[in-house]
Parts: structure tokens; C-alpha cells; sequence
């Protein structure tokens, strides 16, 4: 049976207008505003006045508002009106990453108590239907890998980037275009990719983890001497959210990576996003789409909105399973350190070392780091030191690989 759906609005900006329009051109939903609460008195909206409202008790106390969709900018404030709007027995759709990884459970464990929904499908990739797919579409047992493009304003800086013009250069026309903020740190030392990992994470595997316990690295001290070497090897980098299953639990991290053309992420370029997931049958599919803007975003609150008349939720199936597993640490990854200071390259904690270049101007050494020995270090506040991840698979200490590895050491070692 279809619901009918009184929608009071959170916020009038680029989404929350985009969607206005949407709603108002999408013939097929029964649904429609009945208040929209914004904070700024004095601008002007393209929305008749009698719609807008700056007291959020206007939807928050309304009996016959059904579905709160929050789209605001102020995480603190989103999430008291989203724990209110639950608990009020008003079902939920946000685009809001940080609010949804900061306060999963909490506000999952509300949604059940009042037998709401909280759907968040536009939190991650924009205009991409991800979520709903990680949750619906593949089993966890048969699932591997799940990574990808899910930051625009890093991907438009890199793609510019690898055409030779300088980080500086690339950020700043990022922000004339309305891609970046004018404080860029959550974009690119890689928090919002990282809030955005938390989610795929979840869906994907079942596995609960904090934003505090995911590692992210981003693109802000990659040096034009890394963007040659990647040149010189025919590689793009990408900043990857990057979840994998290994032996003994999921692998996942923020850090920019080398692609080669081979690679599907290879021509995903300027503010696009790309999700490539991985799984046993159906071997790799990429998921590519507008990760931001008006409509793109619009698009994705539209489409829980319209979920949301045939009473869906998520039910996190995977979650309940026995196969879910934890985050882990024990493993390893090769990556490429590179440093104007050679003594910054010698220090870093490789494991084994098989590429080391020295030159007066830069230096680099690429082989394997375990990846607790990453963690412990860092590197967005490490300015004179860039880390790329290279195209060799991930292994566990667990696994053939990592055991040979280790043999290796111990015999280095003993001699
Ligand atoms: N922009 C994108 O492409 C994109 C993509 C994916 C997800 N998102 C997410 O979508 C959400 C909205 O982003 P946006 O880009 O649309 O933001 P935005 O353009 O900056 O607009 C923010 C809106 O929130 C309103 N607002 C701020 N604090 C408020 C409060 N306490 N009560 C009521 N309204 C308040 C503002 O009111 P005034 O108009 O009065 O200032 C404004 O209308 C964010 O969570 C963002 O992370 C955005």
C-alpha cells in the first residue's frame, strides 16, 4: 500500500532547492512540501513565502508531517533535528554522511524504537544508487571488494593534477567553481571520503566502524615529483575509499592511489564519482555518476523519498549475520613514499623495500608497509612526505603471501 507523504524540508540550498524542483516535476509520487525551515531571514528564495519558515518546530511538532528530508549544513543542528523528527515517529531521509557515521547507532536503534525509516542513499556518490544496491543486491558471503571515487572536489583537483597543474593551482579553481569550500581540510585530507567508507562498509560487509577507527590520508601534500612517477608509469591517482575483505576481516582506508589504464577508475575524471564492487560471481561492476551537485543529489533524496511510499527500510541484514566481520590491521600494502628530505624516506616503516631512488631534489623507495605500522604515523600533518598506494593486491599477514613474507624477514633477520 502506498503511504502519502507530508514533506517538511530541512534547508533551501543547493540540494534542498534542487530537490524542490524535482518533487515539483516528478508526476508519479504522492508526495508533497508542506514547510520548508531555513535559517537566513533575509535571502530570497525561489519557493512561495508561505512555504518557508525559521522555526524548526513548524515541522518537527506537526502531526500530519510525515517525513522530515534534512538537508542542511550544520551537522550539530542536523542531528538534533533528525534524533527529534525520530523520535516524534517521522521517518527520516538525510544527505548527511558525518551525522549518519558519528551517530549510526543511536539514531538506527531511535528508527526502530518508533518503527520509522531513516534512509541516506544520497549520503554516499551523489546521484549513485550504491547504498540500496550494497544492501539489496549482493550477499555478504560473496561480496570482496568494495572502493572507489566518492569525493568530486578531491577527484577534480587530481584530475587536474595529472595534467600537470600544481595542487595549489587545482584548489583554487576547485573553489571558483563552487567544488571545494573555502576551508578544504574534510575534502582533502580525506574525512568526508572516509565518513562516506564508513557507510559502504556497513552496507557492504555489516561491519559497524567508527569515523575515529578508519584511517584517511588525502591529496593535499602530494608534490609534482609524485604526479611524474605516476607519468613516467602510466598511472593516474585516484583517492580511493577502499573496503576489502581478507582472511581475517575487512581491510578499509582513505589514501590516494596509482591506477593504471587498465583500471576502471582510470577515466572517471573532474567531479565524477565511481564505485567499483567486487564479488565472487558477478567478478567487478563500476557504478559511475555525478557525486555532487543540485540535481545529482536531488535525485538520490527523490528516490528514498519515493521508497519511502512503499514503507522501506534498511534492515542491515548483514549486520545479524555470523559470517559479519571486524576491521582489521595485520595486513600489508606496497605503496611509493616519496620526500624532498631523504632521511623522511629512510624512516618510514617499510617492511621490504624494492625500488629506491635518491636525487638531490627528491626521493623515493617503494615496497610493503604493514598497515598497523601506517596507522601509527600521521600523514596529513606529515607535509614534506607523500604516500601513494600502488596496484598490487592487499594481503593479510594470514595469508600465503604473508607468511612468505615474514619467513623472508625472519631469515634476513637470523643472518
Ligand atoms: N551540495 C552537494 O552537492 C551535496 C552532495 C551530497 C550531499 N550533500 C549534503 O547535503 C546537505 C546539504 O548540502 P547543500 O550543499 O545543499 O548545503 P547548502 O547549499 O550550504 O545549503 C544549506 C542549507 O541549510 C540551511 N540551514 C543551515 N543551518 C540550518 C538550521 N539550523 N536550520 C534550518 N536550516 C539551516 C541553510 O539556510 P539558509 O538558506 O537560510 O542559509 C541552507 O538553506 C549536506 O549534508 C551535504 O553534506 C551535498
Amino acid at each position: 500500500m502506498r503511504i502519502k507523504l507530508n514533506i517538511g524540508l530541512f534547508g533551501f540550498g543547493v540540494v534542498g532547492s534542487g530537490l524542490y524542483n524535482v518533487l515539483n516535476q516528478s508526476k508519479l509520487l504522492d508526495a508533497s512540501i508542506s514547510a520548508i525551515v531555513v535559517k537566513d531571514p533575509t535571502k530570497k528564495r525561489d519557493a512561495p513565502s508561505s512555504l518557508i519558515h525559521f522555526d524548526k518546530d513548524i515541522i518537527l511538532k506537526d502531526s500530519n508531517t510525515n517525513v522530515v528530508v534534512e538537508l542542511i549544513n550544520d551537522s550539530e543542528a542536523a542531528y538534533e533535528i533528525v534524533k527529534s523528527a525520530l523520535a516524534s515517529g517521522k521517518h527520516v531521509v538525510t544527505a548527511n554522511k558525518k551525522l549518519i557515521a558519528e551517530h549510526f547507532e543511536e539514531l538506527i536503534t531511535l528508527s526502530r524504537a518508533n518503527n520509522v525509516s531513516l534512509l541516506y542513499e544520497a549520503a554516499v556518490g551523489g546521484s549513485i544508487p550504491i547504498i540500496r544496491n550494497l544492501e539489496e543486491y549482493y550477499n555478504n558471503d560473496t561480496l570482496s571488494s568494495v572502493q572507489g571515487i566518492v569525493n568530486g572536489t578531491t577527484n577534480y583537483i587530481l584530475t587536474q593534477s595529472n595534467q600537470g597543474v600544481s595542487y595549489e593551482v587545482a584548489l583554487k579553481k576547485a573553489q571558483e567553481l563552487g567544488f571545494a569550500e573555502a576551508e578544504p581540510t574534510l575534502d582533502v585530507d580525506g574525512f568526508d571520503s572516509k565518513y562516506k567508507l564508513v557507510l559502504l562498509i556497513k552496507h557492504a560487509f555489516g561491519v559497524l566502524s567508527q569515523p575515529d577507527e578508519v584511517y584517511n590520508y588525502g591529496i593535499r601534500h602530494l608534490k609534482p615529483q609524485d604526479v611524474n612517477y605516476a607519468l613516467e608509469k602510466g598511472y593516474r591517482i585516484k583517492l580511493f575509499s577502499r573496503a576489502e575483505k581478507l582472511e581475517d576481516g575487512i581491510a578499509g582506508f582513505v589514501a590516494p592511489h596509482f591506477v593504471g589504464p587498465e583500471h576502471s577508475a582510470y577515466r572517471v575524471n573532474d567531479e565524477f564519482n565511481a564505485v567499483i564492487v567486487e564479488a565472487l560471481f558477478s567478478d567487478k561492476q563500476l557504478f559511475i555518476g555525478k557525486g555532487a551537485g543540485s540535481y545529482p543529489t536531488a535525485s538520490a533524496v527523490l528516490s528514498d523519498i519515493s521508497a519511502l511510499q512503499f514503507d522501506y527500510r534498511y534492515e542491515y541484514r548483514k549486520s545479524d549475520a555470523e559470517q559479519s566481520g571486524k576491521l582489521i590491521s595485520d595486513y600489508y600494502l606496497k605503496v611509493y613514499v616519496g620526500s624532498e628530505n631523504e632521511e623522511n624516506v629512510k624512516n618510514f616503516p617499510f617492511t621490504e623495500v624494492d625500488e629506491a631512488f635518491k636525487s638531490k631534489g627528491y626521493n623515493y623507495q617503494t615496497g610493503y608497509v604493514k598497515f598497523s605500522d601506517l596507522q601509527r604515523i600521521n600523514l596529513n600533518k606529515s607535509a614534506d612526505l607523500s604516500l601513494i598506494v600502488l596496484p598490487e593486491p592487499l594481503f593479510s599477514e594470514k595469508s600465503e603471501q604473508g607468511v612468505l613474507l615474514k619467513n623472508k624477514l625472519n631469515f634476513a633477520e637470523i643472518n
